[in-house]
Formats: C-alpha cells, structure tokens, sequence
C-alpha cells in the first residue's frame, strides 16, 4: 500500500456550497463528499434541498443542508456560524449560486440589474467576509467562487451576468492578495456552456446548441460531473500554492478558433 497521502483526500475537511441542489454545484458537492468532506449544501428552496442531500447521502456523502438566500447577507453569515458551531471548523466555501437574466439592452430595469449582481457578486464578498473569519483562526481555508468565460468572452443581452462574472474574477485577486497571508486561498472556476436548468433557454435552442458544439475543441457541451474535478483540486491539498487564479473548464472553446 502507498504511504504517500492523497493530495485529493478530504477527510475531516468541512465544505459550505451555495447553489448546491442541481446543476454544478450538486456536482461539486459530490466531488468534494466522494472525497470525504462533510458537505453543507445550500440553495434557497427547501424542498429541492432536501432531495439533494437524500441523493448525496446515498452515495454515502456525510451531507446537511442549509436553506437560505445568499443575497441576504445577515442570514448567510448566520449560517456559516452555525456551520462552525456544530463542526468547530469551515474549510472550504465554495460560493457558486448565481443567476441570469437575459434581455436586449433597451428592455433591461434596475431590478434586473440588482437581482443578478446581488446574486453573483455581492453575495460572495459577504459570505466569503462570513467564510475567512473562522479559516483566519484555523490558519487555512479555500474560497472557490463560480465565475464564467462569459466574463473573458462578452456575450449580448446578458449584460448584468457578464459584469457580474467579470468582477467575481477581479474579488478572487483582492481576496487572494489580501487573505493569503493568513493562509487562505481565493481562486475561481469559470465554466465554459453545461447541460443545466440555468441553460434550458439555451439549450432549447438548435442553433445555438451547434454553435457552441463547432466552436468547442471537444465538439460538445459540459456534464455537470465535470467540474467536480476542479473544484476538489482547489479545495483539497492538490491546490494549496495556487491562489488568485481563474480556472477555465470549457472544452477549449476560448482556448481554441
Ligand atoms: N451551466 C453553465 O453552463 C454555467 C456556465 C458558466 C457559469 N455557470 C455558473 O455556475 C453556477 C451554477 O450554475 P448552474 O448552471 O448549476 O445553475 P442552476 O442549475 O440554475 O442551479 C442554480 C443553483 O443556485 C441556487 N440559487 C439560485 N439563486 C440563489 C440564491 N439567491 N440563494 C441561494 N441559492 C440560489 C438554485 O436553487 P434555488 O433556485 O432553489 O435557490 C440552484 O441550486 C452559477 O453561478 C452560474 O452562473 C454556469
């Protein structure tokens, strides 16, 4: 048997992920579990939660739940408390909910404007506030935002999304320049187009569907499952010298013409 330890191995490690009842961060939720991390998952419908954790924890995941909206920022950082109450730690936050709304320039509101860069942007500089506070004590914590190739790439009509995105990668360098002398990183995971509810407009579009397929090096969309793989690198000990970086996971579609 190999006496070297698993750079991947997450046992004893505690991880909060937002926006963990479908989609990419159900995946990374798994990814982290599998590894052996006690995951929190958070999104703000209950019920959908709940389903989550039962596929988790027969999986044999160690999963909670922890229903709320990131956008409210008191609730969040209250959450995070209890989080480190009933397990004395937080090692890992991975802040990945996020929306999007899309609308031709002449027909965007301050609403919609507020809701996705709330969602995005606003909420992760507060949970990660929330987040570094029990990691300082420790010594060590990873914060793992969502971003987007969408913020390299521009895209029309999803204007507040690719502000949002742009600027979650500018807060993964000033927290990573910041919290890194106290032994926390900051880095980010921009997705390039995965098969998710958050796509369905996209996917339900044939064009569309072609045109990211014949523009990606791999000739297809994303599957969920595979950002787990980035994500568990970041968190784990795998990523411990990386920080302040944007990742990008798209099947070469910005890396490639
Ligand atoms: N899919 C892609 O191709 C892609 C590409 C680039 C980046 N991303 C980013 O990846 C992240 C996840 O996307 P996805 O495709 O997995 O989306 P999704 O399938 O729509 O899942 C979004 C998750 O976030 C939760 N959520 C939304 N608003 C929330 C809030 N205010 N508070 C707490 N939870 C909230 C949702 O549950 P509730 O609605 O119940 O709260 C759900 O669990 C997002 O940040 C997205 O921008 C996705």
């Amino acid at each position: 048997m190999s006496t070297v330890p698993n750079p991947f191995d997450m046992t004893g490690k505690v991880a909060l992920v937002t926006g963990a009842s479908r989609g990419l961060g159900f995946a990374i939720a798994s990814a982290l579990g599998h590894a052996g991390a006690t995951v929190v998952i958070n999104a703000r419908t209950a019920e959908n939660l709940t389903a989550a954790a039962t596929k988790l924890r027969e999986a044999g995941i160690r999963c909670e739940t922890a229903a709320f909206d990131v956008t409210d920022s008191a609730v969040a950082s209250a959450a995070v408390d209890r989080i480190v109450q009933d397990h004395g730690r937080l090692d890992v936050l991975i802040a990945n909910a996020g929306l999007v709304n899309r609308a031709p320039l002449g027909e965007w509101t301050e609403p919609h404007w507020d809701v996705v860069l709330n969602t995005n942007l606003r909420s992760a500089l507060f949970l990660a506030q929330a987040a570094s506070a029990p990691m300082k004590r420790q010594g060590s914590g990873k914060l793992i935002f969502t971003t987007s190739i969408t913020g390299i790439q521009g895209r029309g009509t999803i204007h507040a999304y690719v502000a949002s995105k742009s600027g979650l990668a500018g807060l993964t360098r000033s927290l990573a320049a910041e919290l890194g002398p106290s032994g926390i990183n900051c880095n980010s995971i921009a997705p390039g187009y995965f098969e998710t509810e958050l796509n369905i407009p996209l996917l339900s579009d044939e064009a569309f569907v072609k045109r990211v397929i014949d523009r990606t090096a791999l000739k297809r969309w994303g599957k969920p499952e595979e950002i787990g793989g980035v994500a568990l690198m970041l968190a784990s000990r795998a990523g411990d010298y990386i920080t302040g970086q944007q990742i990008v996971v798209d099947g070469g579609i910005t890396g490639t013409m």
